[in-house]
């Protein structure tokens, strides 16, 4: 974990309520797993606000890829308001991320979110060792999903919006059954209800959640301090009290109450 700057170098809408930010990051890029987070200064030099988390994921080139929607928090929407050659000043990479699939054939991405980075980096992680990869996302219309023609072919997308407007009529959770059936292992980003109903509907369809098979990414809006300090983000498990910038983001969802 360092303090250093990366510098935005493309910034593209692919969508119309998305956009693409490649940052270079020579220092980060090769160590930065998908699921872990940056603190970046989300201002200029002499300012009273947190810094706010980012989820970037690699994409080779000594570059870092952050999608983003528009966000009415002041800190998000400075962000998106940069420009190609602004400097971000940024900590990290911090917390432990998405372990890389080890031994499994079939991984499921799911997200009824916008963190979306996490999820992609895995999906290129897994495409490169000829895994099959589903990515299933749900949202409340087909224009809020993340732009299906930004993803490669070898993946298969699933989409559920709540107005039917893409995909399954209803909520992302209703196409469990099947994708549970057929995953190895399962990787989300999202609401905590995702998080409920992957793990009651993973008890009911595979007879049991065992470990190393669910894992989501917990992250409140904000960390504080980010290395352990302020204990502003401790999480109650089955293994006791866990920090989630220092025990996650990223957590073995067999291992956290279902209250969580
Ligand atoms: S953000 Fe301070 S302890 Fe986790």
């Amino acid at each position: 974990m360092k303090q250093t700057q990366i510098t935005l170098i493309q910034k593209e809408s692919i969508a119309p309520a998305w956009w693409h930010l490649t940052m270079t990051a020579p220092d980060l890029a090769d160590r930065l797993i998908p699921g872990q987070f940056l603190l970046v200064r989300c201002a200029d030099l002499f300012s009273c606000y947190l810094r706010r988390p980012i989820f970037p994921s690699p994409m080779g080139n000594d570059c870092l890829s952050l999608r983003l929607r528009p966000d009415p928090d002041p800190g998000m929407a400075w962000l998106l308001s940069r420009q190609i050659g602004d400097v971000l000043d940024v900590i990290g990479p911090l917390g432990k991320g998405f372990p890389l699939p080890q031994e499994k054939r079939n991984i499921l991405l799911i997200s009824d979110g916008f963190r979306l980075d996490p999820l992609l980096g895995q999906m290129n992680h897994a495409l490169s060792e000829n895994l099959s990869v589903t990515l299933a996302l749900g949202g409340s219309r087909a224009a809020n999903l993340y732009p299906l023609n930004s993803l490669p072919s070898a993946v298969e997308f699933q989409a559920a919006t709540l107005d039917g407007s893409l995909g399954h009529r209803g909520l992302v959770t209703d196409l469990l059954p099947d994708l549970l059936v057929w995953a190895d292992v399962v990787y989300a980003t999202g609401s905590t209800s995702l998080y409920h109903s992957l793990k009651i509907q993973t008890e009911r369809v595979r007879f049991g959640l065992v470990k190393d098979f669910l894992y989501g990414l917990l992250s409140p809006p904000l960390h504080p301090c980010g290395v352990g300090s302020c204990l502003a983000c401790s999480l109650e498990t089955a293994a006791g009290l866990k920090l989630i910038c220092l025990d996650g983001p990223v957590f073995d969802l067999s291992e956290i109450g279902n209250n969580d």
